[in-house]
């Protein structure tokens, strides 16, 4: 199916989010969509699916005007996408999830729905039960679920809005060889949102590039990295180098800490966290190393064992009381998890402000104003009355970092840098940086190795709740970080 976007406008109230947009997708190929955060990707993209209108501009198949009133009216004209954050999920099992949208004749024989479901997920090494309730999955698990959707779907153009990010790098590499047998055995179209560019340029044929609304270029691919990125920011923007600091004093102690839930159980770890480190932790998602940061933060509960924040014992600490003793956590699902979709970024600021300063915070001026200073700050593209739903992926995450309070010391971060491109990626480090230079600790989880290794101190790898040796980031490398994931010491 040749498809044709022309000049698609979709503006929201004075963010002009694709304005005037032309491109073209040819069967049997795979594209990769680049642009910085709040570039206008997902919105585009959202339009082609049926999920929301555009403004003006045509949607053309085979040369033929398409209208679709929503994503179903898409997916019969052939079109289907995996949204970047999965959107909401209703209370059901993972297996009456799958059926949903299925031909009725297949959904009613659950047999073979569940075969072709378990099918599907052996292909790509996903481990999901059937009969699970939607709401007890992780972040990475939904988003296996929807791939797996849509790869079972059939479609002729399939849309992944940043699919990586909650899967290993084996289940990326099954991934990827499924979507170029469709492209090129079954003469489908992928188009891949995506900021990791190594992924881009190792699985697209071609790339577009837009930015603040407009279409800033193309490329056939592989080609230079930098070619990319200065299409994507105007130029080629500089990183920042990392400050050197003495550790000297401990912030944080676990002493035997033992933490069990139905899925797994953490046995009697031990770790110090000097003030000013950053403390990288590595595995693959649902080893432990959420878990650990979760009882650290007093929201999972310690069966045994000491937790010391400068030398005080908040091991019994609920989650309140963490966050009034500096500590400060931030989930990897931002709209599941972190952030409320319905609230607005005043609202935001002041559900993270610790409980002593809520009567303050709560005259909603004074609220705003901090709000106004923290968005600025930060960055964000949004107002204060702006809804958390209605920032783009990269800007929701900057918002999650605007609720970290001034006197912090303690913070915990799952995933960081998920879905942000490199330019935000790096500005959230140096923002991080300061707080470890006034003397916070950073405990962080991601699963980009490269990162783990450029941005930490020290490093610990999960396996099957086993914590590896702690290693050093400046004496080790991708490579044995993947030997330790292994569960090889
Ligand atoms: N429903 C909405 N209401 C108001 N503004 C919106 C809405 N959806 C998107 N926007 C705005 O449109 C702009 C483009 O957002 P979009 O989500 O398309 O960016 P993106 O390129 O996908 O970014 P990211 O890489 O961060 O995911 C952003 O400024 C965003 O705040
Ligand atoms: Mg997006």
């Amino acid at each position: 199916m040749h498809v044709e976007l022309q000049n698609i406008r979709k503006h929201f109230g004075s963010v002009k989010a694709n304005d005037g947009i032309s491109l073209t997708f040819e069967p049997g190929r795979i594209y990769g969509l680049l642009g910085e955060n709040g570039a206008g990707k997902s919105t585009l993209m959202k339009i082609l699916a049926g999920f929301q209108p555009a403004d003006s501009g045509h949607i053309l198949l085979d040369g033929q005007p398409a209208h679709f009133a929503n994503p179903a009216a898409a997916l019969r004209a052939g079109i289907g996408m995996v949204y970047q954050d999965p959107l909401d999920f209703p209370p059901f099992t993972v297996l009456e999830n799958f059926l949903l949208g299925k031909d009725r004749r297949l959904a009613l024989d659950f047999r073979a729905a569940s075969a072709e479901l378990k099918h599907l997920m052996g292909r790509y090494g996903f481990e999901i039960d059937p009969q699970a309730n939607i709401q007890s999955l992780s972040l990475g698990e939904r988003q296996q679920l929807e791939l797996v959707r849509l790869l079972a779907g059939g479609g002729r153009l399939l849309i992944l809005d940043e699919p990586t990010t909650g899967i290993s790098a084996e289940q990326k590499d099954a991934l990827f060889a499924s979507m170029r047998h469709m492209a090129r055995q079954e003469d489908r179209t992928l188009i891949l949102v995506s900021h990791k560019l190594d992924e881009v340029q190792e699985l697209c044929d071609h790339a577009y590039v837009l930015r603040a609304g407009g279409f800033a270029g193309e490329h056939p691919l592989p080609c230079d990295n930098n070619l990319l990125v200065e299409k994507m920011f105007g130029q080629v923007p500089r990183r920042s180098p990392r400050p050197a600091l003495p550790l000297e004093t401990n912030l944080l102690e676990l002493q035997q800490v033992t933490v069990r839930t139905p899925r797994l159980t953490l046995q009697n770890i031990n770790l110090t966290i000097r003030a000013g480190e950053v403390f990288g932790l590595a595995g693959l998602e649902g080893n432990g190393q959420e878990l650990l940061m979760q009882a650290i933060a007093g929201l999972a509960p310690i069966a045994s064992g000491r937790l010391l924040l400068a030398g005080r014992d908040i091991t019994r600490h609920a989650y309140h009381q963490t966050l009034a003793d500096g500590v400060a956590y931030i989930a990897a699902g931002r709209l599941e998890e972190g952030l409320v979709a319905g609230l607005s970024l005043t609202e935001h600021i002041i559900l993270s402000a610790p409980r002593v300063k809520q009567t303050f915070f709560i005259r909603w001026e004074g609220a705003r104003r901090v709000t106004a200073e923290r968005i600025q700050a930060y960055e964000v593209v949004g107002t204060p009355q702006s809804n958390a739903d209605q920032l783009s992926g990269g800007n929701q995450q900057r918002l999650l970092f605007a609720m970290l309070n001034p006197d912090l010391k303690l913070a915990l971060l799952n995933q960081p840098t998920r879905g942000l491109d490199v330019r935000s990626a790096d500005y959230i480090w140096e923002t991080l940086y300061r707080r470890r230079a006034e003397g916070a600790a950073i405990l962080f989880i991601s699963p980009d190795l490269d990162e783990v290794i450029e941005r930490s101190d020290r490093i610990a790898v999960f396996s099957g709740g086993q914590m590896s040796r702690i290693v050093k980031a400046s004496q080790t490398s991708a490579e044995e970080l993947g030997h330790l994931i292994g569960g090889r010491q």
